[in-house]
């Protein structure tokens, strides 16, 4: 599936201040720590930025990762090189649509999708790619901003919605409506940030 070019435009021009501006790594850690990484487990990381991330995961894990911005691949590139220097962690980091990654089906235990579900052009289609990659058994965590389950979003979120999503991110998925009829369950879910604006997610897949 091609993604937008202006998708990858906009985060490209973001790229040199993305890593200042964008923290959360108090979340970060705890989504590590729900996912509860064992040595030799493979974790995808599709959408890394940057490569916050990296810093967070435990040694002895095996991780691809990837994005299809080009100054985000740069800056993810040189983070992923110091963090295999500095742990002697396998990092395999390469050009990846969230959306349609191209590895094979089951083939991580674990997927982290932080801050990308809301900001690619189909967060469904991210979902289900997350999960046909994923081993039965294995844990997929989300980190995002969801809209609220069940009931239509206040009338802020659906005024400043049409500008974020050209901008920066949607602000109207419903993590419910993402995950609907896929092979996963909720294990848990909680406000992560921002009052809870942020939510953190972690889902099983089903055998
Ligand atoms: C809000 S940033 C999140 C970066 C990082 N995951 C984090 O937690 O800080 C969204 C990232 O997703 C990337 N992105 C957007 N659409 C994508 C797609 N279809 N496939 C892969 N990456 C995508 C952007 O280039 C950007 O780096």
């Amino acid at each position: 599936m091609a993604e937008s070019r202006w998708r990858r435009l906009r985060f490209s021009l973001y790229s040199p201040v993305y890593d200042i501006l964008v923290g959360f790594n108090r979340v970060r850690r705890r989504s590590m720590e729900w996912a509860e990484l064992q040595p030799g487990d493979r974790v995808l990381i599709p959408g890394a930025g940057p490569g916050r991330d990296l810093d967070f995961l435990p040694p002895g894990v095996e991780v691809v990762t990837g994005d299809i911005a080009g100054g985000m691949l740069r800056q993810l590139r040189s983070r992923a090189r110091q963090v295999a220097d500095r742990t002697g962690m396998e990092i395999q980091v390469q050009e990846m649509d969230a959306q349609a990654t191209g590895l094979p089906d089951r083939s991580f235990d674990v997927v982290f999708l932080h801050l990308v579900v809301a900001v690619v052009g189909d967060g469904r289609a991210c979902m289900e790619e997350s999960v046909r990659v994923l081993r039965p058994g294995g844990r997929l965590v989300v980190f995002d901003k969801f809209a609220p389950e069940g009931r239509r979003s206040s009338l802020l979120r659906r005024l400043v919605n049409p500008i974020s999503q050209i901008l920066f991110t949607s602000l109207d998925r419903r993590l419910g409506e993402l995950a609907d009829g896929l092979p996963l369950t909720l294990v848990r879910r909680e406000p992560a940030a921002l009052g809870g604006f942020m939510e953190l997610a972690l889902f099983r897949r089903a055998g």
